[in-house]
């Protein structure tokens, strides 16, 4: 008898739990040894003991009985095999994390030190004085600024074991009623971070995409300054809704606006912009709280806002109070003065927007 006729006389022996499908079919042969006056076949059972074992070895030896000449001997063996696990297309990391989260926005900008974390920090703070259930993820993997600005800096979040075996989920860290994550909880004070290119991509996925944010209304992301390859591959993998956009008022920031835009507008990407921010949209003292000084401008915001087609979404000023308390760990967002009022504002109205 050759291979093909045992495999034939193997198809009449059926697996009655897995919908009848017999075991040739279910890739339970695992092995046929043709010698002269006797035939050996093997099957493969999955690590959990199947409890139709017995059962199955004892009818495919009746198979081979029936279908085999009286003078040749049949065996049939059990042997456990590792089950294969299916693989993951794509990106390793999946997107389960995210599975709860409503909105995931891109704070971005073309440019650095406009404010991009400033806008990012006070908003998530807002929005969660609003009672929405708010996360930050710090996407800046060379200078994270999220853990001076909120006064987490050396927090170690905690890990637990996921749900996929030898994968463990991080647990961002939860204050001002935001949870927040970075990668600056990952080093040493002071330690300059270098990445090469994928490592960097890499790293950053792994602050967005495993952690457990569980349920969010927002997701904000702090994005890197700059439109390079990072930001491509961010806004191309982390499943964003969409951008607000971080701009101060001087007309040649205009050109570096646009390119934070392109970012999420070019055809690839197409993702909406809800809005452009305004910082340091005038200078107002200390010691004189009702005076503004437009040092880099008047109506640049608005001005660009309309040349690029993209809502004017909030105007926040240039202040000492906003620098001092993200340096000391505590957004002005979170009290009643005017600059943290502003903040306030700017989330009224995102919240709006996206309805
Ligand atoms: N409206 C403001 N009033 C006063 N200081 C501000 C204001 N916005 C930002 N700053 C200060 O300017 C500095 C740069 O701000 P921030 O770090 O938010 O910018 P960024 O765009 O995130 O920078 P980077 O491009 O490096 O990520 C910080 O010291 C911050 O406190
Ligand atoms: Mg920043």
């Amino acid at each position: 008898m050759t291979k093909e006729e045992i495999l034939q006389a193997l198809r009449e022996v059926h697996h009655p739990a897995r919908q009848d499908r017999d075991i040739v079919e279910l890739g339970m042969v695992h092995d046929i040894e043709i010698q002269e006056n006797k035939v050996s076949v093997t099957l493969g059972f999955p690590k959990r003991r199947d409890p139709l074992t017995e059962y199955l070895v004892g009818s495919t030896r009746a198979a081979l009985i029936r279908h085999l000449p009286s003078s040749v001997e049949s065996e049939v063996k059990a042997v456990v095999v590792e089950e294969e696990k299916p693989k993951k297309k794509g990106l390793a990391l999946g997107l389960e994390q995210l599975a709860e989260v409503r909105h995931i926005i891109g704070v971005a900008s073309g440019k650095g030190g406009v404010g991009k974390s400033t806008v990012a920090v006070n908003l998530a703070c807002a929005l969660a004085r609003m009672g929405y259930r708010v996360g930050l993820a710090d996407a800046d993997v060379y200078g994270p600024s999220v853990p001076v600005m909120t006064g987490t800096e050396g927090a170690v979040p905690a890990a637990e074991p996921g749900e996929e075996e030898g994968k463990e989920l991080i647990l961002p860290l939860e204050k001002y009623g935001v949870k927040w994550m970075s990668i600056g909880y990952f080093a040493e004070r002071g330690q300059a971070l270098i990445w090469r290119g994928p490592m960097a991509c890499n790293a950053l996925k792994q602050m967005i995409l495993q952690v457990k944010w569980g349920p969010l209304d927002y997701l904000l992301i702090d994005m890197p300054p700059g439109t390079g390859d990072i930001h491509i591959s961010l806004v191309q993998d982390i499943p964003m809704e969409g951008a607000v956009i971080v701009t101060t008022p001087q007309d040649v920031a205009l050109a570096d606006v646009e390119k934070g835009a392109n970012m999420f507008r070019n055809e690839n990407v197409n993702r909406p912009i809800f809005g452009l921010v305004e910082n340091m949209a005038w200078f107002t003292p200390e010691e004189h709280p009702d005076e503004k000084y437009y040092i880099f401008g008047k109506d640049g915001g608005a001005r660009m806002a309309e040349q690029l087609g993209i809502d004017l979404l909030g105007r926040i000023p240039l202040v000492q109070g906003i620098r001092e308390s993200g340096d000391a760990g505590e957004p002005v967002a979170l009290g009643s003065r005017p600059d943290g009022i502003a903040f306030l504002e700017l989330a009224g109205r995102l919240a709006e927007k996206l309805g």
